[in-house]
């Protein structure tokens, strides 16, 4: 069937071929056994004639020894061949999940920010899981069919043409026809499992956000509603299933049926063979016996197209992930410690193409040092412009600049090295407090390092009365901790960084206005020789920086201290009395 598969098919197996050679002594065992099994299978079938003619027809006893024998030796044969097969196949099945798995997170952690925004983590997940499961799956079967099932359907065709050519050529006819008809309902295969992997998504999203969202829906009364979308999403899968199983059990029955009528075929012209005195019982049983050895291998081999198919559809999208770009390094510059002079200029910057811009021409300068303040209504863009100095996003156009050096220049790594950020949204991982705190290359910090964070980020406040102390582990999301108590960690974390530039993105928003006044002491502290992009509500945080940014719309509407600010009675005089008149 092979000059069948279409050129897409070719390519997308010629790229999972690459998984499977580098197990080629392993794969071996794997073609040896399967070869081994063919034969034995023939062997067996072989020996139905002996034992038919010689032992029971007419009765020597020579051969009612040494058949018997034959067949334990099989037995034997089969044994060990099927397990060295079985274990061998699955050592590389294994070996291809393992490796497609790890390539696809690998390259999760490595996608820009802007891949994560525009995709579902449902079918995101299920790739992980499901799709590299059922392309293994494909894998192994698709080499069983082409390496177990063909020597199995060759040998039996040799011990069929060795009694009767004629009756070989009667049974060799139905293979195109039994062919073509399997491989036209296998065009409907790789349509539905790319559906049913969509849909597997499509469960896994809907279940994480409820998993996620729990307390909204317990809230809102959302049962009905999220019973619902899982019923829909969950309704689909099953209908793909439906048509997938029930295209694949009308290509066993026609299979079955056609070759049925063959087999009836075969036994009419074998009684007149018989009667010929050409075809003697013994032979008659091992050829019927060889053509039913065929019936299940050539079913998969006429089937392979939709086993094929599968794969496929599961492959495709792990090379679609595999094949996004990654986020652009391309920069040399390496600067263990920066000055921490920043330079905005004229930066624009949209989320989507056909979205207006988020950041609008954007021109601002921060010594080295320095505190900047950036206020402005809710969704005025703070976030996004603070996001846009470690490079989560590319800009439009206009440049950012820390000591005169454009970011695009430094080493992704280098780049964010020199930043410490505690961003709005906190994210804490379900591991233990300690761990948190030291994440990713701030494993290396020393016990007192980490205790003098912890310390100055009022975390031992209450981490002293956890009975398992930094050792607690806070949940998903850090969902066993409160709002101040997850945020102080992400503060610590910023902390220990000590990194030159600092980001404090609505860092305090969390917390009450003593434990916020204390934490805002030791933020001061940690502000005075570091150069900081500060984003709070409570103006008094605001106050102190050097240079206070109004933004309205993406657009710099003000700019100044807080003294000029005041002064000149505009938006953030306007702001300033708001929050004044509220305290
Ligand atoms: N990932 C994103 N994809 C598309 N648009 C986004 C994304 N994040 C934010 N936006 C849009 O960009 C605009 C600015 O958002 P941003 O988060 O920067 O506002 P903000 O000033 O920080 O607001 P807040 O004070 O509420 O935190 C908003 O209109 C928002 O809808
Ligand atoms: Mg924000």
């Amino acid at each position: 069937m092979s000059k069948r598969i279409d050129p897409e098919v070719r390519v997308v197996y010629g790229r999972l071929w690459h998984y499977v050679t580098p197990h080629k002594l392993i794969g071996l065992i794997a073609v040896i056994g399967m070869a081994a099994i063919a034969a034995v299978e023939a062997g067996l079938v072989y020996l139905l004639q002996p034992l038919m003619d010689d032992t029971l027809v007419a009765k020597q006893v020579e051969s009612g020894k040494w058949i018997p024998l034959a067949f334990m030796g099989i037995f034997i044969l089969r044994g060990l061949a099927g397990f060295a097969t079985e274990a061998s196949l699955g050592w590389i099945g294994r070996s291809v999940i393992s490796d497609l798995r790890r390539q696809v997170f690998n390259k999760f952690l490595t996608l820009p920010i802007k891949f994560f925004d525009s995709q579902a983590a449902g079918p995101l997940l299920t790739r992980l899981t499901y799709n590299v499961e059922m392309v293994a799956e494909s894998v192994t079967s698709v080499v069983t069919i082409a390496v177990r099932d063909t020597l199995t359907v060759i040998a039996a065709l040799g011990v069929m043409l060795y009694h009767s050519p004629t009756l070989t050529i009667f049974v060799a006819i139905l293979f195109p026809i039994v062919g073509t008809l399997v491989w036209l309902l296998g065009i409907a295969f790789r349509r539905y499992s790319a559906r049913i992997q969509d849909s597997v998504g499509e469960v896994t999203q809907v279940t994480d956000e409820i998993i996620r969202g729990n307390s909204v829906v317990k809230a809102f009364g959302g049962y009905e509603y999220e019973r619902d979308r899982l019923a829909a999403v969950d309704e689909g899968n099953r209908k793909q299933n439906l048509k997938l199983i029930r295209v694949r059990s009308m290509g066993v029955a026609i299979t079955q049926v056609v070759f049925g009528f063959g087999i009836a075929l075969v036994i009419f012209m074998a009684g007149r063979q018989s009667i010929e005195g050409v075809l003697s019982p013994g032979q008659f049983i091992s050829f019927f016996s060889a053509m039913m050895l065929m019936l299940q291998p050539v079913r998969r081999i006429t089937n392979v197209n939709a086993t094929l198919q599968r794969g496929v559809a599961g492959a495709d999208s792990l090379f679609m992930v595999m094949d996004e770009k990654d986020e652009e390094d391309i920069g040399t510059q390496e600067i263990d410690r920066v000055r921490g002079h920043v330079r905005f200029e004229n930066v624009r910057f949209s989320y989507g193409d056909e979205d207006g811009p988020v950041i609008d021409d954007v021109s601002v300068t921060i010594g080295a040092g320095k505190t900047l303040a950036i206020v402005g209504h809710s969704g005025s863009g703070k976030s996004t412009l603070a996001s846009l100095l470690p490079r989560f996003y590319e800009l439009d156009s206009g440049d950012i600049l820390i000591d005169d050096v454009s970011i695009r220049d430094f080493t992704l790594s280098s780049l964010r090295g020199n930043i410490s950020l505690v961003s709005q949204d906190v994210v804490l991982f379900n591991d233990t407090i300690r761990n948190n705190l030291a994440y990713g290359q701030l494993k290396a910090s020393s016990d007192e390092e980490l205790m003098k964070a912890a310390e100055a980020a009022y975390i031992l406040d209450f981490v002293k009365d956890l009975p398992e102390g930094l050792e607690t582990v806070v949940g998903d999301r850090g969902v066993l901790l409160s709002g101040g108590q997850r945020q102080r960690i992400a503060i610590g974390r910023a902390l220990l960084k000590n990194a030159p530039v600092l980001i404090l993105d609505e860092a305090t928003s969390a917390l009450d206005t003593q434990s916020e006044r204390r934490i805002q002491d030791a933020l001061n502290v940690l502000m005075k020789d570091r150069t900081t992009l500060v984003i709070a509500h409570r103006l008094s945080t605001v106050e102190k920086a050097d240079r206070i940014i109004v933004l309205d719309a993406g657009q710099i509407v003000e700019s100044g201290t807080h003294a000029e600010l005041v002064a000149q009675d505009g938006h953030y005089a306007a702001l300033y009395r708001m929050q004044f008149s509220d305290e």
